[in-house]
């Protein structure tokens, strides 16, 4: 049986802290199946280890259609383990953004629209992936925590909003 783990909140320093390279991937294998349980029962698109108190280079993506990202394609939500960004799409768009770190607030942020990244999957295998669209932004978007960078240092208060404010935006211009 999984096991639900509370998610680090703003404010903890936990979260401005840079995680180290995973070692050993069987290090990994009982905390990857909470991880994965808890980002699914939140409803959350990516769920990093720090977020969890681990400072580790690990994240989990979970991409499927939820309330807060109707357009997500479904993927089986996978880890990722030591992940580095080699290449970037000169390209960039601008999209809403939120995190389990933060509830209640969303912000636009600009990211590269496709990149090229290297991992290690949880069976110690390599991986080279080519991401575009919301998972090329969920994917900086948990690198970034590995480096102890959360969404806001990316934008400014003038794009941020809460819920309220993001729905009344969203419903505007959508
Ligand atoms: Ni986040």
């Amino acid at each position: 049986m999984n096991s639900l783990l509370p998610i680090v909140q703003l404010g903890n320093p936990i979260l401005h802290k840079i995680s180290e390279e995973i070692q050993d991937v069987y290090s990994v294998k009982g905390l990857v199946p909470n991880m994965i349980a808890t980002c699914e029962h939140v409803g959350g698109i990516g769920l990093s280890a720090p977020q969890i108190g681990q400072l580790v280079r690990l994240f989990i993506l979970s991409s499927k259609p939820t309330p807060a990202y109707p357009d997500a394609p479904y993927i089986d939500s996978f880890a990722i383990i030591n992940p580095r960004i080699v290449w970037r799409s000169d390209e960039e768009v601008t999209g809403w953004e939120g995190c389990l770190s933060i509830p209640g607030i969303r912000g636009l942020v600009t990211r590269n629209k496709s990149i090229v990244a290297h991992y290690i999957d949880l069976n110690g295998v390599e991986k080279e992936e080519k991401y575009e669209g919301l998972l090329a932004r969920v994917f900086q978007h948990e690198y970034d925590h590995l480096d102890g960078r959360l969404f806001i240092d990316r934008t400014t208060t003038r794009n941020l909003a809460t819920k309220l404010e993001y729905e009344r935006i969203i419903a505007e211009k959508p």
